[in-house]
């Protein structure tokens, strides 16, 4: 089948890749030339595990191509929208410009027979007043919501092996059939379908959303309590995880969550509540933000305290900018932002971590990189860990201390063996520990 996919970012150029791999003709649509660019030569203009090769497969097959054009995508019988949702400068809502500049080009360019099937994320309510658009401007096209579920570092897997497949879509449509026939094969094999309204749809990806920030929010609030009283909150989720209604993943407490996805997913959430008059309903997600805010001002205490009263002038590596491993996205990224306050309070950060130092940069440019982990631990006075790269995770407590002029380390993600590391001379901290 022709494909279309509008937005060739994290999740619109995995998704394009993906639907090569099924064996589809796509063509994958992005205003921004030199990204397009880079697609065309079978490049992933961004770091994630397996997307470059099968990009380069889909490419060299000729099913995958890329264009900065809407019009060089008229023809396909399924259109994608894969734009960012961001957050708006100016306040908690998502800003739909994406969304909707990309239907605008998109509807007359499309014949009667298509159908537009929503990926981004998205207010709930959007998918109704997209198809509403569509219907006015006298456009017979069919729209379908399909939330995606991927998550970086993962995003091939998760897109080719998908939990669950959710379709929003009108009552009597074409959707359902068209849909089934583009995942049809090993990926949708054996995986749940659930059919729903629009609304269904797009709440379901919120709420999933919701649920696994709130989930990290209350392991980090535990962590807050257990600081206090000296329990140990990774003993305690390990502890509550064995229950099979709680469950262990997406328990581990530490400098909290960041990326384009949960913060302002959650915050977005709470402004469209608002603005239905349920502002009530997710009140809670107004703490679950909070409460992950504060780990990372918590950090730069336990910075404080361990370095004697004051960061001024010490020396602080700060290891890990990405907002989880095994990605180049710092967006809302919690150790870049410990990073920029160490620096804002007149520490000498070394800012380091395997693939965000260029994104980083773009946001940060006044803070110190390094991109040599060794030299970047020379002579500090201390270490955090603020991103669980697996090269961290590895590091040799004695040779750390060989390097360090001071052998303190804040363990922000608590993956760290903290017996290790204490046995090899060094002051070990974690978070909630
Ligand atoms: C998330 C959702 O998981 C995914 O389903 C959705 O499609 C997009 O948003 P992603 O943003 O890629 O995916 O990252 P995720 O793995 O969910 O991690 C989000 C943040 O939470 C990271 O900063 C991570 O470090 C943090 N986290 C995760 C914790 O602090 N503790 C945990 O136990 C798990």
């Amino acid at each position: 089948m022709k494909i279309s996919v509008i937005g060739c970012g994290y999740l619109g150029a995995v998704h394009a890749a993906a639907m090569a791999k099924l064996g589809h003709d796509v063509i994958g649509v992005d205003t921004d030339p030199l990204k397009v660019e880079r697609l065309s030569r079978g490049e992933a203009p961004f770091f994630e595990p397996g997307l470059p090769e099968l990009l380069r497969e889909g490419v060299a097959s000729g099913r995958l191509r890329f264009t900065t054009e809407i019009a060089d995508a008229g023809d396909a019988r399924v259109h994608f929208l894969a734009v960012g949702t961001p957050q708006m400068a100016d306040s908690d809502a998502a800003d739909l410009r994406f969304v909707d500049a990309a239907v605008a080009s998109l509807v007359p360019v499309i014949p009667d027979d298509a159908v537009v099937v929503g990926k981004s994320t998205v207010p709930v309510g959007t998918a109704a007043s997209i198809a509403e658009r569509i219907r006015a401007a006298g456009s017979g096209a069919e729209v379908a919501w399909n939330p995606e579920f991927l998550r970086e570092g993962f995003a091939v897997a998760d897109t080719l092996t998908p939990d669950r497949i959710v379709y929003g879509v009108p009552d009597g449509g074409r959707a359902v059939e068209v849909l089934d026939e583009v995942y049809a094969g090993p990926l949708a094999t054996g995986i749940p379908r659930l059919v729903t309204d629009y609304a269904t749809a797009e709440l379901v990806k919120t709420a999933a959303n919701a649920f696994l920030a709130t989930k990290i929010s209350f392991i980090n609030a535990m962590a807050e309590i257990a600081e206090v009283v000296g329990a140990d909150v990774t003993q305690l989720a390990d502890a509550i995880g064995h229950d099979a209604r709680i469950g262990r993943r997406f328990l581990n407490a530490g400098i909290g969550f960041g990326g384009g996805c949960l913060p302002k997913d959650i915050r977005a959430f709470s402004a469209r509540a608002e603005e239905l008059g349920r502002a009530e309903s997710v009140a809670f997600l107004r703490e679950v933000d909070a409460i992950n805010l504060r780990r990372r001002e918590r950090v730069v205490e336990l910075a404080t305290q361990v370095l004697g009263g004051s960061v001024y002038r010490k020396r602080i590596v700060v290891l890990g900018l990405t907002f989880k491993p095994d990605s180049d996205d710092v967006r809302d990224s919690p150790g870049l932002d410990i990073a920029a306050r160490l620096h804002g309070l007149g520490a000498l950060v070394a800012a380091t971590d395997p693939q965000g130092i260029e994104n980083a940069r773009v946001r940060h440019p006044q803070l110190p990189y390094e991109a040599d982990l060794d030299a970047a631990l020379s002579d500090a006075d201390l270490v955090i860990l603020t991103t669980e790269w697996a090269e961290y995770r590895g590091l040799d407590p004695e040779h750390v201390g060989e390097l360090v002029a001071g052998p303190t380390i804040i363990d922000g993600r608590n993956v760290l063996d903290p017996e290790a590391w204490r046995s090899a001379g060094f002051e070990y901290v974690g978070l909630g520990r």
